[in-house]
């Protein structure tokens, strides 16, 4: 077990203190989202690092990256670096440092058949087993002993692979993936997933903290007044109120007329039933993994956490059947690709100022709104049921 240290502890004290006083459980127009310190602290984030998102099911990597056998990808979640292994089977996840004297073992992508570690060539197979310790019991006296070698195994983390997507969980207490995902299987029945291709990635850097890039990913309140076109989309009064069940956060609408940008322009999933066609969802899946639905799309956001004010976002961006790669469709791919550019940038300016807001002492939390907001006091909510764990469990 790895115990919080003083100063984990004294900020997740003072944390709570702050949240007692009812906002997290009053009715929303009467209560209020996370303090600002949970933005801004440095001993905070730690502490989330360690608790939220080691205890949880954490978005890892894309799968698409580990495609053929030995593909390797080093990845750090919850401040530990990890390395994601395709085997024959299925993908894996070991903590990336060997069991000798701790060197990283893995620091790039690549592909090979075991991994070996730079600094004595101990190696290791795809499966994290210990394969070979050369002058181990010195000069040409290499390991042979393999009944002892189990010690020496890679550590192991839990590891699902869902689409495109690998999570993992290092603390191994998390509830079944399948559990966690159960609220969004039934919205996305209808949905071939099958027929979905990797298309293309953006990456922006953040003068804010990761939630502040969820929270604005969930709420459409904003819509009107920062997105101009997304507006003229689908118009304020149209929209609905986000929901959330467990540790899924929802929102959706109609559209009336297809875009360019949205289904207008590009193939749509196969056999699309007549309740999903028109229509867009969206999900977060807590922390910090999200993604959108249309019926010509699927883009993922996922927001990494840097610092307590620094977070990078990826957005990946999967088109339908010939929408992915035929050539005839590459201009209406470079338009849904510019315009989720263009809407991540102004999404950003609202960002950063909140996260500029956050060292204000006129503000701790927020008013907020009846209608759109109950969503983010549910992700308040969840925050601090995380953070609250009192240790996090060694592998
Ligand atoms: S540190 Fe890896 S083999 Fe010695
Ligand atoms: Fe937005």
């Amino acid at each position: 077990m790895t115990r919080l240290s003083a100063a984990q502890r004294q900020v997740q004290e003072d944390f709570l203190h702050q949240v007692q006083d009812g906002r997290l459980d009053k009715p929303t127009s009467e209560g209020s989202g996370l303090p600002n310190l949970s933005y801004t602290c440095a001993d905070f984030f730690r502490l989330e690092q360690q608790t939220l998102f080691r205890n949880n099911w954490i978005f890892a990597g894309f799968a698409h990256r580990l495609v053929a056998t030995g593909d390797m990808q080093p990845v750090e979640v919850g401040g530990q670096p990890l390395v994601l292994v395709k085997t024959r089977e299925t993908v894996r996840a070991f903590h990336n440092v060997c069991r000798h004297r701790g060197a990283r073992l893995v620091t790039e992508g690549r592909n090979a058949g075991k991994l070996i570690c730079p600094n004595h060539s101990w190696s290791y197979s795809l499966e994290g087993k210990l394969i070979a310790r050369p002058h181990f019991h010195g000069g040409e006296r290499h390991d042979v002993n393999k009944s002892d070698c189990h010690r020496a195994d890679l550590v192991e983390v839990r590891c699902v692979t869902w689409h495109d997507w690998v999570f993992v969980n290092i603390s191994g207490d998390a509830d079944d993936f399948e559990s966690c995902i159960e609220p969004i299987s039934a919205k996305l029945e209808g949905y071939d997933f099958e027929a979905l291709r990797f298309t293309d990635m953006l990456e922006f850097e953040l003068d804010a903290n990761w939630k502040l890039a969820i929270e604005n990913f969930i709420e459409p309140y904003h819509v009107f007044s920062c997105h101009p076109w997304l507006n003229g989309f689908v118009g304020m009064d149209e929209r609905e109120a986000p929901g959330f069940d467990g540790k899924v956060l929802s929102c959706g609408y109609h559209f009336k007329a297809a875009d360019p940008a949205r289904g207008g322009e590009l193939p749509w999933f196969p056999d699309l039933p007549a309740d999903k066609q028109n229509r867009g969802d969206w999900f977060v899946l807590f922390p910090n993994f999200a993604f959108e639905i249309f019926p010509d799309q699927v883009d993922v956001f996922v927001a990494w956490p840097q610092a307590p004010d620094k977070c990078r976002e990826t957005i990946a961006l999967y088109f339908v059947g010939d929408g992915a790669t035929a050539e005839r469709y590459s201009a209406a791919r470079a338009h849904v690709i510019q315009n989720w550019n263009d809407l991540n940038h102004e999404d950003i300016g609202v960002v950063e100022r909140m996260q500029s807001g956050r060292n204000s002492e006129g503000f701790d939390g927020g008013v907020l709104s009846p209608y759109w907001d109950p969503v983010l006091q549910q992700f308040a909510r969840l925050l601090t049921d995380a953070v609250s764990e009192d240790t996090v469990t060694a592998t």
